[in-house]
């Protein structure tokens, strides 16, 4: 199985690529590969991930030929005639974006955290918890097993701030990682140095997941003890000015955060200028101090918000949370996907480990195969005509 379409390189102009997929031209940015008009690659998110060979390209495309156009075809009907906000905003994502939908993985690798997130069940006040840290070489080992068994194109290493992977070891990892398959590697590992990012990114990572998670100045320092809101904004900026793909965003539905917050929580979003975005309804944990909160309007407030921030940014990439699914497990993704959404996660942490990463309790999909997950994912964007694929920008 795989989760992109390779794409046929028509123009090369210094980092920017020309790209055709079944003569559909999309950009993509390049400087991991040297490319001459005639190769084929995979790109996620606008980068260039993967070279493969002209062979294995026209078996893929052979292969995706009739779907791609199927697929299509139903999403245009889906996004015809819209009447509401969900839909308007999901009639933009179809006009400016068209039906691809990336699908990442996602391997959380350690739920050591330093910090004392007050929203958070990794938080490090939390004694009960078993924490765990999966080693370097697993760590490879797991992405190899995702990016060539099962054909992900595009993987986020996400952990708690645990300051015990430090920069030898993460360099090690990302290094390890694209020498033996050569992925988009997107980094969640929280408020680390500048300079260690620099680091990553010079081993090959394109990627950073960081939400600002509010911006309300006074909500976040209440949130994140010891922290302030302006340091976290500033490394997001230089983030982006290194070159990473930003996956931005916050939580929708956090106590004390107004109607009038979540709007300039939009805009703070739209205004960072960063390409992905990342909205998930907060779910009280049942061990943080935030336990009483009620949370029943977070799902369809988020939902609003992937909407809302879809109309204001029309050509965003916009991630669906697994929070949505586990506050709506049957129509959770669905509603987000409907509502301008186009970029999915699937949890591929090794399964002995993944209910120790308990941010928020009854996280869906814990308990699945990563096939199962795959098989429900891809039935998912079949039934509504998206294809399971990224085609650069
Ligand atoms: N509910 C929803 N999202 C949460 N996160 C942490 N705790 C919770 C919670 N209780 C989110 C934060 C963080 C991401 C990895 O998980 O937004 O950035």
């Amino acid at each position: 199985m795989c989760y992109a379409i390779p794409g046929k390189v028509l123009e090369v102009e210094d980092k920017a690529v020309t790209v055709s997929y079944f003569d559909e031209k999309r950009r993509a940015r390049n400087d991991l590969y040297e490319l001459i008009p005639g190769d084929y690659v995979y790109a996620q998110g606008g980068i260039v991930v993967q070279k493969i060979s002209a062979s294995e390209a026209t078996e893929i495309l052979k292969s995706w030929k009739e779907l791609f156009f199927k697929l299509k075809e139903k999403d245009t009907r889906l996004a015809s005639n819209p009447k509401d906000l969900r839909q308007i905003a999901n009639s933009i994502r179809h006009k400016e974006l068209g039906n691809s939908c990336c699908v990442h993985g996602i391997i959380e690798f350690s739920n050591h955290c330093t910090q004392r997130c007050l929203y958070c069940g990794l938080n490090s006040g939390k004694k009960a918890i078993k924490r765990y840290r999966m080693a370097p070489d697993e760590i490879i080992e797991a992405a190899y097993d995702n990016i060539t068994g099962l054909g992900f194109k595009a993987l986020v290493l996400q952990s708690g701030e645990d300051d015990w992977y430090d920069a030898d070891k993460l360099v090690y990892i990302v290094n390890g990682i694209m020498k033996r398959s050569p992925a988009l590697i997107i980094l969640s590992i929280g408020e680390r140095d500048e300079n260690l990012y620099k680091k990553l990114y010079d081993a090959g990572s394109r990627g950073v997941l960081l939400r600002f998670e509010t911006s309300n100045e006074s909500l976040y320092s209440e949130f994140k003890p010891g922290r302030d809101l302006k340091g976290r904004i500033s490394l997001i900026e230089k983030l982006r000015d290194t070159g990473y793909l930003v996956m931005t965003g916050f939580q929708v539905g956090l106590p004390g955060q107004t109607q009038d917050d979540i709007l300039k929580d939009i805009e703070l979003t739209a205004s960072l200028g960063t390409e992905m975005f990342s909205f998930g309804p907060f779910i009280p944990h049942p061990d943080t101090p935030l336990a009483g909160h009620n949370a029943s309007e977070s799902l369809d407030l988020a939902i609003d918000t992937i909407a809302r921030a879809r109309i204001m940014k029309p050509d965003a990439k916009i991630l669906v949370t697994t929070a949505l699914e586990t506050l709506d497990k049957e129509e959770g993704l669905k509603k987000g996907l409907m509502a301008g959404g186009n970029s999915l996660m699937i949890n591929v942490t090794p399964a002995k480990l993944r209910r120790f990463y308990d941010i928020y309790p009854g996280r869906a999909s814990i308990d699945m195969e990563v096939k199962d997950q795959v098989d429900k994912v891809l039935r998912l964007l079949k039934d509504i005509g998206r294809a399971p694929t990224d085609l650069g920008l």
